[in-house]
């Protein structure tokens, strides 16, 4: 189908492809001198002074739950408004995501009051995921995390350079917690294809991070080419998550203009809301969000009484795509399988605002005349 505004666009200027045609030229392809020039980059963006190239961004976050060795017993709490990935991360080490709820139509982010109430002796950590860009309530959920020691890994997949105001001061989302972890799929806000990015501040847990990212070796391929080790151990289980250096400079060029891109966003997260407040058929989350935001989504919560399926399709019909920010994890056929009804099931705002929400396009390179298209569509629908 080809639409007239797509869900997410990518396109590319000269700088990514002839970043990308350099590293064909140069010859060495794998893990290198562009991933480690990358992973500098990145961490001086989000602050922190370890960052960690993936193959994605599900790997970023399974090489943070294998870092806190999690496993059989533990659990973790996770929203279940979320894509699948945040809790697939938990499972592939053997524990258990603990669905929390959200706060509420307005707000699309994991309620803390429900943390509270969920947290157990097994408990382990908290998945905190910032939905479509919009940082959740870090303080309170570092003050819980700190009083239950729990760790705290934070899904930035939606959120790079999106940023927080503590009361220490101005902090990038993934500077918050124990571990961050950023996706560049090609929907993301930065984009290598796949890719992906797991940042923390301690040494240890880089260590470790490191190893299971690659076999659990102690040397890489790169290293041995520069003649910096002949040889390596294996100290750790481990996995091949490593990014190439193809799509490291390709993330490099899109960094530079991340800020860029996340600004025209913004700006687009704006100018909907001025047109779309007043319509009574629908609600607008995180109204009062938006400087920090780094705007990966635009979610509508429709009202109870519009078929959403029907709204879809008039957008679809006038070349508008459209989706949905999520089907909630808990009631996916193998979670259900996994923990069968009874259990954690309870989580009435995800419910409804799971069955109300519609995601309206939003991209860096959507032009005026496309919000107009989109803004139009929908107005047209309530009339
Ligand atoms: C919230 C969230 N977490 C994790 C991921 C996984 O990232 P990736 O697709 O790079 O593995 C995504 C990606 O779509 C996501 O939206």
């Amino acid at each position: 189908m080809s639409w007239q505004v797509p869900l997410a666009d990518v396109r590319f200027g000269s700088e990514e492809v002839e970043a990308v045609s350099g590293v064909l030229r140069s010859g060495w392809l794998s893990q290198g001198p562009m991933v480690e020039q990358f992973e500098a980059e990145f961490a001086t963006l989000v602050g922190v002074p370890y960052a960690l190239a993936t193959a994605n961004g599900t790997a970023a976050l399974h090489l943070a739950c294998l870092a806190l060795d999690l496993g059989p017993g533990d659990e973790v709490l996770c929203p279940s408004l979320t894509f699948v990935a945040s809790a697939n991360a938990v499972c592939y080490t053997g524990a258990r995501p603990v669905f929390v709820d959200i706060q509420g139509p307005g707000n699309l982010n994991m309620s803390v009051a429900d943390v509270a109430a969920k947290i157990t002796e097994r408990s382990r950590a908290i998945m905190v995921v910032h939905y479509g860009g919009f940082p959740a309530p870090m303080d309170e959920l570092i003050s819980l995390a700190h009083r239950n020691n729990l760790r705290i890994i934070e899904d930035c997949a939606h959120a790079p350079g999106g940023g927080y105001e503590s009361p220490s001061g101005r902090k990038k989302l993934g500077a918050l917690g124990d571990f961050g972890c950023f996706s560049f799929f090609a929907n993301k806000n930065l984009t290598t294809g796949e890719g992906g990015m797991v940042v923390t501040h301690d040494p240890q847990w880089a260590k470790r991070l490191r190893w299971a990212r690659s076999h659990g070796m102690t040397s890489l391929t790169w290293d041995r080419h520069r003649g910096h080790a002949f040889t390596y151990d294996v100290v750790s289980q481990g996995y091949n998550y490593r990014l190439d250096e193809m799509r490291a400079a390709l993330g490099l060029v899109q960094l530079s203009k991340l800020e860029q891109f996340n600004a025209r966003r913004r700006q687009i997260t704006g100018w909907y809301r001025e047109e779309l407040e007043g319509l009574t058929s629908l609600a607008l989350p995180f109204l009062n969000e938006l400087d920090n935001s780094a705007c990966h989504l635009f979610p509508i919560i429709l009202a109870p009484q519009v078929d959403r399926h029907l709204f879809m399709q008039h957008l679809a019909a006038h070349g508008v795509q459209t989706s949905i920010h999520y089907p909630p994890v808990h009631r996916f056929g193998y979670y259900q399988q996994l923990w069968p009804a009874g259990f954690d099931h309870r989580l009435p705002y995800t419910e409804e605002v799971a069955a109300r929400e519609v995601t309206l396009p939003l991209f860096h390179t959507m032009t005026d005349t496309q919000v107009e298209i989109v803004v139009a569509a929908v107005r047209q629908f309530f009339r």
